[in-house]
């Protein structure tokens, strides 16, 4: 598996396995079918409920820790310096683990309607401050944020002493956030695609299905090999062996320049409705 250098000197695979939602059914058996497959990356988080089930499957694997690479992610309604303290050590108890590989804000703000959802600012920044101390004291390897566009980033560049490692954005065909892309490459922070197969929302897509055909292949896998192309670390979540293996066969074909350009600017499409500097659109 094709690995990227982040901007710590740290290593990661270019495809990870999404854990959201994935255990609701059977448990940590799907994330030991996903070991399986081949997948080391596993991108959990406090609130998806399935931290213990990660650990488990890693356990049940075989394979050494130090082969795995897991994600966690601080609540965002915990964002302040002791909560980020004590909410890492949670997330160590229940992944059974003395560190954790990459660890992001997974929000830069609490959910809307919260009462400190305007004071991003300082408690981004607190965050961080606990979040740097954390990986000096060796209990993350690297630190990053999640959903952050350019002000949030900015915000830590301008406060705070380490470049996050990693940014964790919604990304795929028809919402490619190409402004908060622009700005990660500019500073060294390596993207991960979030929902890089639009959760299903993309199959009735004109443009992707009359480009899959082309290359004899699903709109699924034509989401992930374009996000691949553009350098970008996909998360794809199946809780189905063969689709586990398909969606990390990425580099079995290659999508010419000219059709990259016609998903680059294809009309959005299959947003999820999330975005961080406001409340969820249903619809
Ligand atoms: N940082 C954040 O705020 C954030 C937010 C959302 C998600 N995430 C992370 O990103 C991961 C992936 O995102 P996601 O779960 O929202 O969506 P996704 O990976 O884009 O889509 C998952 C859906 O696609 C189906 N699927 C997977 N592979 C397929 C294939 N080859 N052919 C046809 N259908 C396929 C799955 O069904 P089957 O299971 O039946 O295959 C599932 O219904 C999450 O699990 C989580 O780790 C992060």
């Amino acid at each position: 598996m094709r690995e990227i250098v982040l901007n710590d000197g740290n290593k990661l695979p270019c495809v990870g396995f999404g854990t959201y939602k994935a255990t609701n059914e059977s448990g940590y058996e799907v994330v030991l079918d996903a070991i399986k497959a081949g997948y080391r990356l596993l991108d959990t988080a406090k609130v998806y409920g399935n931290e213990e089930d990660v650990a488990r499957a890693v356990k049940e694997s075989g394979i050494p820790r130090q082969e795995f690479f897991i994600t966690s992610k601080l609540d965002r309604n915990m964002l302040g310096y002791d909560n980020a303290k004590s909410e890492l050590e949670n997330s160590l108890k229940r992944l059974g683990t003395d560190y954790i590989d990459l660890y992001l804000l997974h929000w830069p703000r609490p959910d809307y309607g919260k009462a400190d959802f305007d004071d991003w600012k300082h408690l981004d920044i607190e965050s961080w401050k606990a979040l740097e101390e954390l990986q000096k004291e060796g209990k993350i390897r690297s630190i990053g944020v999640s959903n952050f566009l350019p002000h949030h980033l900015q915000n830590l560049l301008d406060h705070t002493d380490v470049v996050p490692a990693v940014d964790q954005l919604e990304l795929h065909p028809g919402y490619t956030q190409a402004s908060a892309c622009a700005f990660c490459k500019n500073h060294g922070i390596a993207l991960e695609a979030w929902s890089p197969i639009g959760r299903g929302r993309l199959s009735d897509n004109a443009i992707l299905n009359s480009l899959a055909p082309k290359y004899n292949t699903s709109i699924p896998h034509l989401c992930l090999v374009f996000l691949h192309q553009e350098g970008i670390i996909v998360l794809p979540k199946s809780a189905n062996y063969e689709r586990m293996k398909e969606n990390m066969a990425l580099d079995d074909m290659i999508i010419s320049e000219e059709d990259m350009w016609k998903i680059r600017t294809m009309p959005q499409v299959g947003w999820s409705g999330e975005h961080p500097d406001c409340e969820r659109v249903y619809f």
